[in-house]
């Protein structure tokens, strides 16, 4: 047979991401420490402890090992706590560390993307109300001024703050981050407080360096009704879909803030976005449930049929991709797909996840939306927030207690991609040959 080969634009970004206190390990001075250290919060009592012992040096090993495995690009987050570890003192040695990770980036070929906030707030700003306080989008309009100062000659690509739907609902709707609490109205706040933190830090990054990029990463979840006849399932579909995946992004373009139950002005948000970053993972369908107020009268569950990873976290939909590209196209600028992955330490079903999702992002290419990367989640199994180290998301596996890397297929078959620019039949035949047929079907 002739070999076939989806092919992606020229200058495609191919990487992985990861998150300071997911990797760096040694992060004791951040509200997730003591998240760590109480009781109840993370899975078997696990703690974050060396990580993957980047600050230890081992952030050179990995990052080679993503070189050298044919990625281009690299996304990784700075520790706030860190850099300034107190509000009236900076370390700029941690801001050395840094830079010294992006420089060896750039001399080796490597396009870093660095992200400002990652779910963790040192513990100062945490005992002064973190984001619920007002004035925490000044400080980090301050924090993010020193590491641009300091970063910009290595970094053009900026995210400001990963994921602040997960961060809102995780910390004050379901109260499985911290700090742990439900509050409707504090979560409202929060999310205010987010965009004007957002808004300041994307002025302050184009002040320093107008030719930057700078945008947020977003979870998209792909929801679609239980049952696409009932207008019942739509009401709390309708209401999630606004409130999670759009609200937040949509108020960078206009500067209005929808929640559905309440609407703001917040206008210094307008036109505060030069990317789309989209973390897309996976898709679920949505029933009513009359008696589940608590959870805004709904219930998911996984599509029929659809592989499910280890621990029933994600299920494998790649439909949900194109929803999430289709979604991100709507801005009209370019979209970074920032993150996408599964939990997997078999490694069974991510070559396939990662194929067949990778296929909608050359599809949505195809349509000539503005894709411009990939970053899979992620380089190397780490630290997985309340989850602790229940769940595998690493290209390549750790073994936490000797620090031993293990390189796993999907490697392969991303370095193939990565190489060939693209996804061959050759390829998929040789390292994925289950899917094969959908992918190059005969007819
Ligand atoms: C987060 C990552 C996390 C990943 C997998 C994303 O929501 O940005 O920090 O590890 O999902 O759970």
């Amino acid at each position: 047979m002739p070999e076939a080969i989806f092919q992606f634009p020229r200058g495609f970004l191919w990487g992985s991401a990861t998150a300071a206190h997911q990797v760096e390990g040694g992060n004791y001075n951040n509200n997730w420490a003591r998240w760590e250290e109480t009781p109840g919060r993370i899975a078997n009592g696990q703690r974050s402890g060396l990580a993957c012992d980047w600050w230890g040096g081992r952030w050179l090993e990995d990052l080679e090992r993503a070189r050298n495995s044919g990625q281009n690009a690299h996304r990784l987050s700075i520790e706030w706590s860190r850099v300034q570890p107190a509000p009236d003192r900076w370390d700029d040695e941690a801001l050395a560390k840094y830079a010294e990770m992006l420089r060896w980036m750039t001399r080796n070929g490597m396009t870093p993307m660095v992200t400002l906030h990652h779910f963790t707030d040192p513990l100062w700003l945490t005992d002064s109300g973190g984001w619920e306080n007002e004035d925490t989008p000044t400080l980090f309009a301050r924090f993010t001024r020193r590491v641009v100062k300091a970063l910009k000659d290595y970094v053009n690509l900026w995210v400001t703050i990963n994921e602040p739907n997960v961060y809102v609902m995780s910390g004050w709707v379901d109260g499985a981050f911290p700090p742990g609490k439900q509050d409707l109205k504090l979560a409202a706040r929060v999310m205010t407080n987010l965009i004007t933190g957002h808004s300041a830090a994307y002025r302050v990054i184009h002040e320093l360096q107008p030719e930057a990029r700078a945008g947020i990463a977003t979870n998209y979840r792909s929801l679609i009704p239980a049952h696409p006849a009932s207008p019942l399932d739509k009401l709390p579909l309708g209401f999630i879909n606004q409130v999670f995946n759009r609200a937040f992004n949509d108020c960078l373009v206009d500067g209005k803030l929808n929640l559905v139950i309440k609407k703001l002005n917040l206008p210094e948000a307008s036109g505060t976005q030069d990317f789309i970053g989209l973390n897309y993972y996976t898709r679920d369908l949505v029933s009513f449930e009359l008696f589940k107020p608590g959870a805004f009268f709904h219930e998911r569950t996984f599509p029929a049929g659809a592989a499910v990873s280890d621990s029933n976290f994600i299920a494998n939909v790649p439909a949900g991709m194109w929803d999430g590209l289709r979604w991100a196209h709507g801005f009209g600028i370019p979209i970074i797909v920032t993150e996408n992955g599964i939990e997997d330490s078999s490694d069974t079903l991510r070559p396939r996840y990662l194929v067949e999702h990778l296929h909608q992002v050359w599809r949505a290419a195809n349509f000539n939306y503005q894709l411009k990367g990939y970053f899979h989640w992620s380089l190397v199994d780490n630290f997985e927030w309340e989850r602790g180290w229940t769940q595998r998301f690493g290209l390549w596996g750790l073994d936490v207690e000797t620090q031993q890397r293990s390189r796993r297929l999907s490697v392969d078959v991303y370095e193939r991609i990565c190489r060939e620019n693209g996804i061959s039949s050759r390829m998929v035949a040789e390292l994925v040959p289950a899917i094969f047929d959908n992918l190059f079907p005969a007819h």
